[in-house]
């Protein structure tokens, strides 16, 4: 990944002005954005992780859990049983991880090739478009996988609130990815996520006084199996594609923001999609977001799982690679919306 600049301290710089050209995007305005939920007639799914555990069961829940997966691909989760006290300690620390001065930040920087620490999503090439925004990418499960010198010292608590919030956001996800299995009738997808591995991004987006010129982060789907989005701050900026417009999205308060990635989809054979997002910025206000990822085992494959029932056969419309297969090919594309996904057909 090419080294590219800090955009918080660009953005807080005296002599900022314009914003630099390769954080213009004029293709912005080409698709519109859908003012209100209610006008396109409806908003995303809401799920009640309560009623999905084990203990309860609910096969209503589960079916309409399937329903927000074939036909959104993004829902909200309420009752998710996460303590307030973790959620809270998580956004504290992030705030002041990034209030730091960018010397301190930096110590935590990305290495040449690799994704892990203080940085940026990859860029390939010096004419590559940026994203008005910085990031912080840390390896979060299986715990012997994390590579604690990534892992801030200050503020103090960090390490502990996010191993906190890292083993919560596992528990939730393996309840969904259970259930998703169970609504496709895959009972064995669950299996491939056991012990799998989980990453966190914090997301942060410097305000931007031309914020309708810059994109806080590109159009894409997320490779994993399932994300799981805490929006930090009040401050908006996730739309998702509907129907070739961007459909913007207001979390509930305390609910997460659920969409599966492109191995559900591939998992799925294709009955259950993932949705492709972006972020926009706001002219006066940072916005900062922390989205876990969830992924296989290193030793699953993926391709199209068999039915478990003998019903009725059809065709595999991806193909079957290794899991490491893929997180390289992941790397190496220049991502832009689906396009991973062209790479599996
Ligand atoms: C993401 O897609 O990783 C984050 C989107 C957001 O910041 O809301
Ligand atoms: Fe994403």
């Amino acid at each position: 990944s090419l080294p590219v600049p800090n955009v918080q301290s660009l953005a807080a710089s005296k002599e900022f002005t314009e914003v630099p050209g390769r954080y213009v995007r004029p293709e912005i305005s080409s698709s519109p954005v859908l003012d209100s939920a209610a006008k396109y007639g409806g908003d995303i799914p809401i799920i009640d992780l309560s009623r999905l555990d084990y203990l309860q069961h609910s096969q209503d829940e589960i079916l309409k859990l399937g329903l927000a997966c074939e036909e959104w691909g993004f829902f909200q989760l309420i009752n998710h049983g996460v303590p307030d006290k973790v959620i809270e300690t998580m956004k504290v620390v992030i705030e002041e991880f990034f209030r730091l001065p960018l010397e301190e930040k930096k110590v935590y920087e990305q290495l040449p090739g690799s994704v892990e620490g203080y940085g940026h999503a990859s860029v390939v090439s010096e004419e590559q478009k940026l994203d008005w925004g910085d990031m912080y990418f840390l390896s979060t499960r299986p715990v012997s996988g994390r590579n604690l010198k990534l892992w801030p010292t200050n503020p103090p608590i960090f390490k502990d609130a996010l191993d906190q919030y890292s083993e919560e956001m596992q528990r939730v996800a393996n309840i969904l990815l259970e259930s998703i299995g169970k609504s496709l009738k895959l009972n064995k997808l669950i299996d491939n996520f056991k012990d799998g591995l989980q990453a966190v991004r914090i997301n942060y987006y410097p305000p931007c006084p031309q914020a309708s010129k810059v994109m806080g982060l590109s159009p894409h789907s997320d490779a994993v199996g399932l994300s799981v989005l805490l929006q930090v701050n009040d401050v908006q900026g996730l739309q998702i594609k509907k129907n070739s417009a961007w459909l913007p999205i207001k979390p509930l308060p305390n609910a997460f923001i659920i969409n599966l990635g492109d191995i559900i989809e591939i998992m799925s054979n294709g009955k259950y999609k993932s949705i492709e997002h972006r972020a926009v910025v706001n002219p006066e206000r940072e916005r900062l977001s922390i989205v876990t990822f969830h992924s296989l085992r290193t030793d699953a494959q993926v391709g199209p799982l068999q039915a478990e029932t003998q019903e009725k056969s059809e065709p595999f419309y991806y193909k079957t690679i290794s899991f490491p297969d893929y997180l390289r090919m992941t790397f190496a594309i220049k991502l832009d919306g689906k396009n991973r996904l062209n790479y599996m057909k």
